[in-house]
Order: C-alpha cells, then structure tokens, then sequence
C-alpha cells in the first residue's frame, strides 16, 4: 500500500508529506491551507482545532492521507490545563522505578490520545551533566544506564503494544544526539564531541529506545566537530538506521533548516540547506516551512534525487499504517481519562516516589506531639508554576487556551496543612522573598499576551534585594513563635528550560539571606527543594536539620514532601544527579575519568554536595555476601533492613573496568533494582547485567569487551563508602 501511495505522489505532495507546521506559530487559516495541500503533521494544536485540521486532510487533501499531530506532553499532557500534571522528568528519576515510570507513560498516552493527538516529544535521553543547563529537568539524570532504563520504560508505557491502541501514542525519543553536552551548558550551543565519545556516553540510552521500539526520534541542534547534527550522515544515518536498525522515523528539532542558514552558517540558501538536511536522512522537517519550496527547487534542479523523499515519506507513512491512521484518523483516546482520579493517583504515586531525603539529623520524620506551631516559610511553599517547573500551561500556553492554575494540585503549604488538620498544631505561613530577586506577584493570566509580559518581567535580572525586605522580616517574625521551621526553596519555571540556562546554582534572590536570618533563631530547620535541578547550597545544607529533594514534583509535589515529612511513608527516592557544592565545580557528574592531579580545586572539595545514588530512609539497609556468576554476568548480593520500620532500597550495582585500551569512568552504574524489606528482614536480590556494560568503545569507534579485571559493587549509592566490592576476571 506504502508503495502504491509513494508512486501516485507529486513531487509537491512529498515535500509537503515531509513537513510539521507549527499551528500556534502559523495560526489556524494557514494552517488549513496547509492540510489541504497534504502536509504531514502539525504541532502544538489540541482537541477541537486537531480535529478540524484532521478532517481538512482526509476530507480536502487530493491524496487524503491523514496528518498525524504531535505535542510536547512532557510530564503529563501539560499544555492542557484538565490533564493530568506528572513530577518532571527528573523528578520520576529519583523513583528509579522501570514499572511507575511505565504507567506514567501509559497514563499520558490516553490523555494526549483524548485530546485527538496521536504523537509526544517524549523522552529526552541527553544525559543531565551540566546543572546549568535549562533542561537539566527534561533528563532522566546523569547516567546513561538509568537513562536508558528509564526511557525505554516510559517509551513502552507511550506507546503499548499497539500502535493503533486508543490509547497509544508515538514516542520521540530525543535529541539525538549530546543535546546535554552544548558548550558551558548553553542551551542549543555547539556540542564538543567525537563519535567514539558519542558512541560510547550519549548513544546507549537511544540504543535501548530503538530496542524498545519507539517511533519516531528527534534531531539535535548541536553540532559534532562543525557539523550540525541536521546535516551529519553519518549520525542520522549510518548510526541510527544501518546499526541502531531505527525503523520509524526522524524528525528535526524546532526549525533546524532554518538554522543552517541563520544560526549554524553553514549555507547561505534554503536550497541547500534543505537538500542538505534531507541527504542526511532528516524525514519530517519541523517549523521549516520554507523547506517545501527548497527541496523541490532542489530536485527540478537535479541537485538532489527525489529518491531522499522517497525513502523520507515512507517512513512518515509506515508510522501512519502502522498507527492505524488511515482507517481511524481521529484518536479516541480514553474518554473521561483526561486529569481522571486513576491517572492522578498515579501522578500522587510519582511524587512521593520521586522525594528524596539528602540530611536528616534525626528530625525526620517529624513528631507531630513535639511540636505547637510551625512556620511555613519560602518563594515556592505556595506556588504552584515553581511547583510544576517546565513544559505545563503556564511555560507554554496554547493560544487561547486558558493560563490560570487549575485545580487539583497540592502545594506544600495546602499539604502541611492537610497533613495536620487532625492534630493542634497550628501553621502559619510567610512567603519570604521570591526566587528572582524581585517583588512578589501573585496575578492570575487571563490572556497569553499578559502573561508573556508577567515572563518577561520575571526574567529580566534585576536583582535589587531590598525591595525583599519587608519579606523577610515578616518571615523572622512568624519563625520567631514556632517550634519548627518549614523552607520551601528552590527556582522557578523562568530559571528552567530553553534559553534559561543558569551561570549561577547558588540560590537566587535573597533566599540564601532569608535562611541564614532564620538560622540565627536555633529552631529546627527543614529545607525542602522545589526546584528544577540541583542547586549548590552546602550553606542551607548547613543550616538545615533535615534537607528534602522535592524537585518539580507535579500535581502533588506539595503532598508527597509533606507526607515524607510527617512519616506517612518511608522516603525512597535516590538522586539521579549528583549536587555542586559550587557551580565551578560542574559537571561533577560521578562516572568522569580518573584524574592526575586528584581532580579537585583548592577551594572547593572534590566530592559533590550530594552524590548519584544517594538518597535516606528512615531506615538504614547493610549489603553482605556479594557474588558474580560469570555464565550468566548476575550480580547477587543479600541487602538486610536494619532499622525498625519498612522501606523500599534501591540495589545499585556499579563496574569498573580495571585496564582496558581506552579510558574508562572510574565506575558506571550497571544495573538496578528496588527490594522491599521489613524491619530485620533480609533478602537476596539478583540482577542480570548486560554485555555491553562490560565493554568499551575503541578509538575505530566498535565497541568490544576486553577480558581482564573487573570491579563488581553493589550497595546504597556511588559513593565509595556505600559500596561494597568484588574484583573478578573475566
Ligand atoms: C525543543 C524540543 C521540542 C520542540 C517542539 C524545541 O525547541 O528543543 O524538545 O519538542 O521544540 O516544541
């Protein structure tokens, strides 16, 4: 059928086959021209408006082959204010939980499905190295193991088995590839990589997407040694399709033509540029609209063959067929799934997963007979954007779509609250200072022009602390009468995501000022990180008694870090991404290559503020007895609960490869797995590990396993401390 389509085409008909129009951008008319004339797909477009444009195509388009639409459903279905808002990306990686994570996916395919789209961007699979980059948020965390896991988990729970589901949808597997790795982690920069490097840090975690069986995959802006990756063959191509076996298709990132022209320079003319991109094996052109004129000047010129766009659009239609596209062009989705109370447990679920305890002096959990009166203190304890961070309604708006917070969501503050309506303790609350250094304001959004001016506002960097002080002071006051103090610290969505890349990972604005005043009172302190990625604060670590990761925790962040704080569950989250003690000291990732000279500064310590891995429970859990089976490379070891209430370890199991031609990491983390333990109660836990963990990419960029020593440990984090060890030959 495929081929039978591709012969009646138009040289037009492919061009436009090739493109994703972007509708917020272009509006609905135009939009509308362009379904009739047989584009491939649109974005950022929901309900109502998708399904209009779909029967435009089916109905007005001289081939009728249906469009399929595609959004950034990110954490949850987002840009829709009724759905169902998950903990970031990030966030879920602090669960390390395949299955949680599985659901999560299965949870926003049927939403986006009910909203009529049929495609997400989703997951990233850059590595999060650099905690100054914007979209630290949008990764699974630092290491490519976890990150691999992970996505291949969410990728199964997107799409299911059936493409044609009602409640599937295609995933995007992105940015392919080293997005992570831009220069001084400045979004969309050049990429300092080799393909020995790209093969052996940044290409596993996509290996495991094609594995998975994800569909489509997106095109990075970065560039390997001046090459853009829009135009590298040799990534797009021989990489993903002849030894990845990728059989879906590959669209560009947001108007990478474009960018050959304007920001890359390498060409001067949308001719080229689009020849160029479509000879590397770019299928689906997004934003690029000039693209359609380009490539078919291109081929009547004779300087491509129209066998590129043939190859292109049939990829883009095996997806189609495969989804199901031609008979069913509207997606049914799930009816009533949208923001529906299953998917909000799961959402609930995530949260309290993903918290993360990074000190606790015995304060935690928190006694609820020791206290009278607690002051709730902090920028993000009641403020539901910082709680959600990026890619939500109010980060980008649909036009015409309403702005304004929808409910359900729980804050922290509304959290506290519930968790204490039963008891006497009173709560009172101060908002402190806010994140950006600037005056509070809590206005609602009626309309996108307002509150794109209420962003551009927040993003200016006019630091002038004291406009903050009346802030602070009242804060002192209230933590004045209180027998425990509650933080809520953290950023806000203007210091995460594209083009908000931080310099600085110190806190911003006067919060470092207002915990230091309150530090001054010798009340107990509990900090709790709403943030959208590490922050380097071994001041407020310092003066905290206990310290909770909460990053972007979703629709019930709020509730799931007061839960945690009050032992209404055992913690179990693990960092996914190491902690800076100072922003010099990134990347600070834990899996670098050993060093000459210690690789530490003489101001600075060389181990993070917090490491990968790590992460406490209100019990403590011993390893013993660590074994290797060398037939079948299983790691088991016996993980004992040593304290007095169930918990849930995460098994980390780490190797080092002792010699080897090339240099390795001093360890990478190799497999993973969550055991429940009752208090006193032993297990032994097996894991399986993969060859390629044992192997290494020489400089002729094959990778191979190279016998020799091998360090196997298992235990609670990377750090060395935590780990226990075996040393085999293999
Ligand atoms: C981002 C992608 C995103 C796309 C569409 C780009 O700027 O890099 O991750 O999917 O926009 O919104």
């Amino acid at each position: 059928m495929i081929d039978e389509l591709i012969s009646k085409m138009t040289l037009e008909q492919k061009a436009a086959q090739m493109i994703q129009v972007p509708v917020a951008m272009v509006g609905m008319e135009k939009a509308k021209e362009w379904a009739r004339k047989g584009v491939g797909s649109f974005l950022h477009v929901l309900g109502d408006d998708a399904r209009e444009l779909q029967r435009i195509a089916v109905e007005q388009s001289e081939l009728k082959i249906p469009v399929v639409f595609g959004i950034d459903a990110i954490h949850g279905h987002c840009l829709n204010r009724n759905a169902t808002i998950f903990p970031s990306q990030l966030a879920m990686a602090s669960s390390w939980d395949r299955d949680l994570v599985r659901r999560v996916g299965h949870a926003t395919a049927a939403e986006v499905a009910t909203d009529g789209l049929h495609w997400t961007f989703s997951p990233v699979l850059c590595l999060g190295r650099d905690a100054r980059w914007g979209r630290i948020n949008e990764t699974f965390g630092e290491d490519k193991y976890l990150a691999g896991e992970l996505g291949a988990s969410i990728i199964k729970g997107y799409q299911g088995d059936d493409l044609s589901a009602d409640d599937s949808v295609l995933a995007c597997a992105k940015h392919f590839i080293a997005y992570g790795e831009a220069t001084g982690a400045r979004d969309a920069y050049d990429t300092e990589v080799t393909y020995r490097k790209i093969k052996d840090e940044f290409l596993p975690p996509f290996k495991k997407a094609v594995e998975a069986g994800c569909a489509t995959f997106m095109t990075a802006y970065g560039s390997v040694d001046g090459t853009p990756f829009t135009i590298d063959r040799k990534t797009l191509h021989n990489i993903l399709r002849e030894e990845l076996k990728f059989d879906g298709f590959l669209i560009t990132d947001w108007d990478n033509v474009n960018a050959l022209i304007r920001r890359q320079r390498v060409c001067d003319n949308i001719g080229d540029a689009s020849a160029l991109a479509a000879k590397a094996g770019n299928d689906m052109i997004m934003c690029s609209t000039e693209f359609y004129e380009g490539i078919i000047e291109q081929v009547r010129s004779g300087k491509i063959e129209e066998k590129y766009l043939d190859e292109a659009v049939r990829h883009i239609l095996t997806i189609k067929l495969r989804m199901g596209l031609f008979e069913k062009p509207d997606k049914k989705g799930v009816p009533g799934s949208i923001g529906c109370e299953a998917h909000r447990k799961t959402s609930l679920e995530a949260a309290r997963k993903s918290i993360t305890v990074l000190k606790n002096d015995g304060i935690l959990p928190v006694n609820k007979k020791n206290i009278r009166r607690i002051a709730v203190i902090g920028p993000n304890a009641d403020d539901i954007r910082a709680q959600y961070g990026d890619w939500t309604y109010f980060t980008h708006p649909v036009p015409g779509r309403f702005t304004e917070p929808q409910r359900p969501y729980v804050t922290l503050l509304e959290g506290i609250k519930e968790s204490l309506k039963d008891s006497d303790i009173e709560v009172a609350y101060a908002y402190g200072c806010s994140v950006n250094g600037r005056g509070y304001y809590k206005g609602d959004y009626p309309d996108t022009g307002a509150f794109m001016e209420q962003v551009y506002q927040d993003n200016s960097h006019d630091n002038d602390g004291s406009k903050e002080m009346p802030y602070i002071n009242e804060a002192a006051e209230i933590a004045k009468k209180a027998d425990l103090i509650i933080l809520a610290l953290g950023d806000n969505y203007n210091q995460a995501g594209e083009y908000n890349d931080r310099a600085d990972l110190n806190l911003s604005g006067m919060q470092e000022a207002l915990v230091r005043i309150l530090s001054t009172m010798k009340i107990p302190i509990i900090t709790v990180l709403i943030s959208s990625k590490p922050l380097a604060i071994p001041q407020i670590v310092n003066w905290s008694d206990a310290v909770v990761c909460a990053f972007n925790g979703g629709m019930y962040g709020g509730q799931a870090a007061s839960e945690a704080i009050f032992g209404d569950f055992n913690p179990q989250g693990r960092l996914p991404i190491s902690f800076p003690v100072m922003t010099g000291q990134v990347p600070v990732y834990y899996n670098q290559f050993p060093g000459w000279h210690e690789g530490r500064y003489v101001d600075c310590p060389k181990e993070p503020l917090f490491a990968f891995g790590e992460g406490l429970s209100y019990t403590w859990y011993e390893y013993s007895n660590l074994k290797f089976d060398k037939e079948t490379k299983t790691v088991s070891v016996d993980v004992s609960n040593k304290g007095s209430v169930k918990g849930v370890e995460t098994v980390q199991v780490y190797i080092d490869d002792v010699v080897s031609s090339v240099m390795t990491a001093v360890k990478n983390l190799a497999g993973f797995d969550k055991v429940e333990l009752e208090p006193g109660q032993t297990k032994t836990v097996s894991i399986k590990l993969e060859d390629d963990s044992f192997s290494v990419v020489l400089p002729d960029e094959t990778r191979v396993i190279e016998p020799g020593e091998f360090v196997i440990m298992a235990g609670h984090s990377s750090k060395d401390e935590d780990l226990i060890k075996l040393s085999v030959e293999l």
